[in-house]
Parts: structure tokens; C-alpha cells; sequence
């Protein structure tokens, strides 16, 4: 049988699935972890470790039709000025919690827009968390970067607080789909803030496109990526683009009927990943591509890399913060999230407390059934020494595991003594097969099409 019609017998074309940026999945965190619990996670850090800052900035100047992503729109200063007050009240309150000498090995600063934030507000913020926790020698401060809402004076003062590494937002050069999905941008806009980032000493670039969008086929991907490719950035993530209209409303100004069927999405990401491949990118799980230097495809050479909230990394640090509304943080004991709305976040740190609102405490089998979910969407496949050696658990549940998953999925693994692989061309299914490891309810809403 081709490989389309056996992926389709298996499901691919039909099924809703996690991302599995978390295990559990962020469905499934509860109420039972508070600002109580997120705060003595926080007072059991190592004295003396490295660890990672998530800062959430959820606000935008444009409000893109196809963004899925929870943030605001505004035109005025005032309630960005205001929020940065609140993300340093709450840097203060983690400051006088947090154990003694803890350093940041990686910062970030996503949203939303957080280059909608002036040069001054920039330094302020900077100031603040640097002054809080310091980054350590050799520290990775990256930045997302919309090329729309940038200019030199911020990029001097994100440059001067450290930003080594961006992230830009593609999506798709084309103009038919940049109208269809209501974010014009042009190719010269890209092109230039590129040169600026890099002229402002960024080490390492990545670029987001889509797949899956209004209008797209392969022919118009094929010269998107070409023109991407010709900005030599040093990874790229390629979504899958989630149309997602009851959660994210904006999106049902983008017409349904444009939308390529299940089957040609995976067309659309089989010409990107194979212009990539030509060009001398690794493939980096399930959607990331990177030159072979990249820190990235070193990890993934080196068998060092991991998934979090943000996607792959080659972050080795156990805790990773993350400061402003919505913003998830992971610990060795579990995962806590702040109130998504801003106005409760707010409410919480300007009372004095943290604003934890939900998470999940790790209990039986959580980390290892998460630590197998992320070897698959990592490495493509489970060594049974590593987890043998790691968790405890006996050889034949971790066989009865394997046998179920290769039930599920005839043909698509190869098991040995060595422990799950999945094959090459099975790979598209990756999250349906990491899915077979999940204890949880699966018929939890708010999962995206599994290609
Ligand atoms: C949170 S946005 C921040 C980017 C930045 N504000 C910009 O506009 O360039 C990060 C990325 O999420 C991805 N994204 C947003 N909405 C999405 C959707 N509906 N489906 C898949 N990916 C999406 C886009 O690729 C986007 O670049
Ligand atoms: S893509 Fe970026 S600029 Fe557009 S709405 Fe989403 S976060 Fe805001």
C-alpha cells in the first residue's frame, strides 16, 4: 500500500492531538496548584543552579487573523507601560523567593509582541530581571521578533541588555495568503529586520512559517521557502496551521473553503521539509529545521534534546519560570500555570501574590510516560536502557507498552532489544503514536489535526 493510504488507514488525516509541549497536557492541569504550591517549588530550586525565564508579554499592535495565540491588541503605551510594572512586581516577589546565587542560563521573551515594548520600557524590564537573577556566563537571551513592529532604537536597547538569538515571525511571502490570512508583511520588511538583528549581533535567527494556510499549494510553499532560504536563517520552525475559529475568533474572518484538505497539508510540509533537507538543514523532530552548527541540530546529534512550552530546546536546565499572564512554569515536582486573563494576573501580583491559577503536581507514572512521549517527539524513538536506568519501572510494563503501541500502529515501529523506532516513513504520525502513551482522557477538547 503507498505510504498516504496507510497513514490514512492509521488515522492521520482524521485525528485531533496534542502538540505535547507538556506531559500532561495543559488540558488536564487542575486547580489544586496554587500560588502556595507554585512558591514552594520555587524555595526548593538548588542554591546555586541555572535556570530558565519565560516573560510573556501578551499584547500586539496588529491583531493577525490566523494567530491562535492569546494577546491584545492596543494602540496606546499606557497598558504596556502599566503591565511592565506588573512583570517587575512580580520579578520582585520571585526574587525574594528564590534560593540564593540562582543564575539565568536561558531568557525569552515571547507573546504576543514584546518588541511593541519602547527602548525605555525594554531597558526597565531588562534591568529588572538581570538585576533580580543575573545571567549566567554564556546565557542564550532570545527575543520574538514581529519584522512590522521593530526599529533600531529598540533593537540598540535589546542588544545592550544581551539578546543574542530572535525569533521572526514569516508565516508566508506570498500576497494572496498574506491577505487571506490578515497579516501583510512584505518580503523587504523581512529581509530588513533580519539584517538589523544581525547587525545588532544576533548569533542565532530562527524564522516561523505555516503550512496548511488559505490558498497555499506547493508550487507557492516552494517559493516562499526559497525566498526564506535566501535570508539563511539558522533554524525554522514549520507549523501546521491550527484553524482553530471557537477559540481564537479572529480567525473566522479566514474563509474555511480556502483551506487545503488534511491530505495536502502533509504536501505542503513534505515540499518544505524536502527544500530544506537539499539546503543542508537537519530535521529537528516534528517540525524544526537547522543548520548543522546550530545549537539545535548539535543537540539533536548529541541526543541532548528536549521539549517544553516553547518547542524544542537545547536547554538543559530542571526549572524553567515562566513570568506574566498565562505564562507556564516547569519544576522537577510539577507544572504551574498564572491566570490566563491579564486583568486576573494583574489583580494577583498587585495584591502581592503569585498569580498561579492551575498546574498539575507529577504523581505515578507522570514522568516517565512524559519522558517517553518526549523521546519519541525528539528522537523518534524510546531506548529502553535510558528509561530502564531512570525510572522505576519493570522490563515487561515497559514491553507491554511497547507491544501496544506496535499493535496500534502495524508496521510503522520497529521494536527490539534496543527498545521503539519509529520508521522513517511513519514519521508523520509521530504525535498519534506519542498519543498511545498518554494515561490521560483523550477526549479532552482543544487538540489540533494531527498533520
Ligand atoms: C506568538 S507568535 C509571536 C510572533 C510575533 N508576534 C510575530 O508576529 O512575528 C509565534 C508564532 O506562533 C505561530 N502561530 C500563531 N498562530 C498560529 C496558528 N493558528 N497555527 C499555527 N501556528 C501559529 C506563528 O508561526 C507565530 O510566528
Ligand atoms: S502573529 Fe504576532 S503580531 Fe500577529 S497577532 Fe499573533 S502574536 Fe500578534
Amino acid at each position: 500500500m503507498e505510504q498516504k493510504a496507510q497513514l490514512a488507514e492509521l488515522g492521520l488525516f482524521d485525528a485531533k492531538v496534542p502538540r505535547y509541549t507538556s506531559y500532561p497536557t495543559a488540558p488536564h492541569f487542575g486547580k489544586n496548584t496554587d500560588s502556595a504550591q507554585f512558591s514552594s517549588w520555587v524555595s526548593r530550586i538548588a542554591p546555586g543552579s541555572s535556570i530558565s525565564l519565560y516573560v510573556h508579554v501578551p499584547f500586539c499592535r496588529r491583531l493577525c487573523w490566523f494567530c491562535a495565540c492569546r494577546t491584545q491588541g492596543t494602540h496606546s503605551d499606557a497598558p504596556v507601560e502599566a503591565y511592565v510594572q506588573v512583570l517587575k512586581a512580580e520579578i520582585a516577589l520571585l526574587k525574594a523567593q528564590l534560593p540564593a546565587d540562582i543564575t539565568l542560563s536561558r531568557l525569552h521573551w515571547g507573546g504576543g509582541t514584546p518588541t511593541l515594548l519602547s527602548a525605555e520600557l525594554i531597558r526597565d524590564l531588562a534591568g529588572a530581571v538581570t538585576e533580580a537573577i543575573p545571567l549566567a556566563p554564556r546565557a542564550e537571551f532570545s527575543v520574538e521578533i514581529d519584522p512590522n513592529e521593530i526599529g533600531d532604537r529598540r533593537l540598540d536597547a535589546l542588544a545592550e541588555a544581551g539578546m543574542n538569538r530572535a525569533s521572526v515571525g514569516v508565516q508566508d511571502f506570498d500576497s494572496t495568503i498574506q491577505q487571506a490570512i490578515g497579516r501583510i508583511q512584505s518580503f523587504e520588511a523581512t529581509r530588513a529586520a533580519i539584517e538589523q538583528l544581525r547587525n545588532h549581533g544576533i548569533t542565532s535567527l530562527n524564522a516561523d512559517i505555516l503550512f496548511g494556510l488559505p490558498h497555499q499549494t506547493p508550487a507557492i510553499m516552494t517559493e516562499s521557502v526559497q525566498k526564506l532560504l535566501s535570508l539563511t536563517p539558522d533554524r525554522v520552525a514549520v507549523y501546521g496551521y491550527a484553524h482553530v475559529p471557537w477559540m481564537a475568533g479572529r480567525q473566522s474572518m479566514i474563509r474555511s473553503d480556502a483551506l487545503p484538505t488534511p491530505e495536502s497539508r502533509l504536501e505542503l510540509f513534505e515540499t518544505a521539509r524536502q527544500l530544506f533537507l537539499w539546503d543542508g538543514y537537519r530535521e529537528i523532530g516534528i517540525d524544526h529545521f537547522a543548520r548543522p552548527h546550530d545549537g539545535l541540530a548539535v543537540a539533536q546529534q548529541t541526543g541532548r534534546l528536549r521539549r517544553n512550552f516553547q518547542g524544542y530546546t537545547d536547554d538543559p536546565a530542571e526549572v524553567l519560570i515562566g513570568i506574566g499572564a498565562s505564562a507556564i512554569s516547569r519544576f522537577p515536582q510539577g507544572y504551574a500555570q498564572n491566570a490566563p486573563a491579564t486583568s486576573a494576573y494583574v489583580r494577583a501580583i498587585r495584591g502581592g501574590q503569585f498569580a498561579t491559577a492551575r498546574g498539575h503536581a507529577f504523581a505515578g507514572e507522570d514522568l516517565l510516560r512524559a519522558r517517553l512521549i518526549e523521546a519519541l517527539m525528539c528522537d523518534f524513538r524510546i531506548c529502553r536502557e535510558e528509561i530502564l536506568s531512570r525510572f522505576a519501572v519493570a522490563e515487561a510494563d515497559l514491553d507491554q507498552m511497547f507491544a501496544e503501541a506496535d499493535a496500534a500502529f502495524p508496521g510503522m515501529l520497529k521494536v527490539s532489544a534496543k527498545g521503539l523506532q519509529i520508521r522513517d516513513e511513519a514519521r508523520p504520525l509521530t504525535r498519534m503514536i506519542a498519543r498511545s502513551f498518554d494515561a490521560y482522557d483523550l477526549s479532552t477538547a482543544g487538540h489540533s489535526t494531527a498533520i
